[in-house]
């Protein structure tokens, strides 16, 4: 097993992931008809880390190496197929009741594309209200409120009147920013929030999100594929291959002194300003392999520029090699 077993920072985590496994089971025409059932996805394989509050929690990694399924596991949009996510120290799939309610009131999502998450037959006052009716705000209260977060995200009061289409699409991701922070959550998972975005745009929802963390006290899980977007945003980045956590540490110091094959990679491809910090850019070669027949060993083997025998036979443990840097690598 390799997972991490003790604190990454020194606050009491608001999350926790524990040995978290998703495996989605392959159904198909194929599969019944050999009547042999296929190899499931293992979209997310024995990942574990922790959030403090108020921390920005980064997690990127390439196409299909289980980001979301890790944000949908957290928020019970997904059934874990193994380990736990703890909320406050509660395993929030055991949740019921009252307790269950707070978790979705305390819990909210972000996703990639407002076109797709903003219904267009909503106006943005019953959109942006929704999850304070859900608490039973009524009224005069839901009315305020709504006006109030919709000033918060940098939207006219009158905004509240209109249907999603009236806005542009840097608009339509702060009406569901708005929406995320109506009921005063706690944590915030933001899956490639501004991806969808102009990149002219990008930026200005970034601070919105930054500024609002520090005036709600919000903790965000921030999922991307770019990591020059998690460097500038994030406080500490998890770097995810294959439904794995390849490398996880303090921004700053992933940026410095990046220890996996992997992370170097990925950070060679970041432009920087300053030539005395210019790494030479490093290829990644080949494709990810798929999740439902991942490679023995180390995951990333087969790509990996600098594997030995051994890469190929043991995976290698995960492990603090500086304080709050983990890594998993058989030559770190
Ligand atoms: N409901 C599902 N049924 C079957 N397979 C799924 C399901 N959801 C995700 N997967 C598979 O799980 C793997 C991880 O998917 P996931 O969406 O978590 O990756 P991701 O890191 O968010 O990728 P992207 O950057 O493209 O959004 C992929 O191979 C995906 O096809
Ligand atoms: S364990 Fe081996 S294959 Fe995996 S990243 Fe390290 S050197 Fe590369
Ligand atoms: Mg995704």
């Amino acid at each position: 097993m390799t997972t991490r077993d003790t604190n990454a920072t020194d606050g009491a985590p608001i999350l926790e992931l524990v040995n978290l496994k998703k495996y989605f089971q392959q159904e198909g025409l194929a599969s019944a008809f050999l009547r042999r059932k296929r190899p499931p996805v293992r979209a997310v394989d024995g990942v574990s880390f922790r959030v403090t509050a108020g921390q920005n929690f980064g997690l990127v990694g390439e196409s299909g190496s289980g980001k979301t399924t890790i944000g949908k596991t957290i928020l019970r949009l997904e059934q874990p197929t193994d380990g736990s996510v703890l909320f406050e120290g509660a395993d929030v799939h055991r949740l019921r009741g009252g307790a269950l309610k707070e978790f979705r009131r305390a819990t909210h999502v972000v996703f990639q594309d407002p076109n797709s998450s903003l219904s267009p037959r909503m106006r943005v006052r019953d959109i942006v209200g929704e999850p304070l009716s859900v608490q039973g705000v009524r009224g005069a209260a839901l009315r305020e409120r709504v006006a109030e977060v919709l000033q918060l995200v940098g939207l006219s009061p009158d905004a509240a009147r209109r249907y999603p289409h009236e806005f542009s699409g840097g608009q339509r991701q702060r009406i569901a920013v708005a929406r995320a922070v109506a009921a005063d959550p706690k944590l915030i998972v933001l899956d490639e929030p501004v991806s969808a975005l102009d990149v002219s745009i990008r930026a200005q929802i970034l601070n919105l999100l930054r500024d609002l963390q520090d005036r709600l006290n919000l903790t965000y899980l921030m999922i991307a594929h770019d990591l020059a977007v998690v460097y500038q945003a994030c406080d500490t980045i998890g770097v995810m291959y294959l439904g794995k956590l390849a490398e996880q540490a303090p921004s700053e110091a992933l940026y410095r002194e990046p220890l996996h094959p992997y992370t170097r990679i990925l950070l060679s491809a970041i432009p920087r300003p300053d030539p005395t910090q210019r790494h030479e850019r490093l290829p990644l070669t080949g494709e990810i392999p798929s999740p439902s027949a991942p490679p023995p060993g180390c995951r990333f083997h087969p790509r990996c520029p600098i594997a030995v025998e051994r890469c190929a036979v043991d995976e290698p443990e995960w492990r603090e090699v500086e304080p709050d840097h983990w890594v998993a690598c058989h030559l770190v």
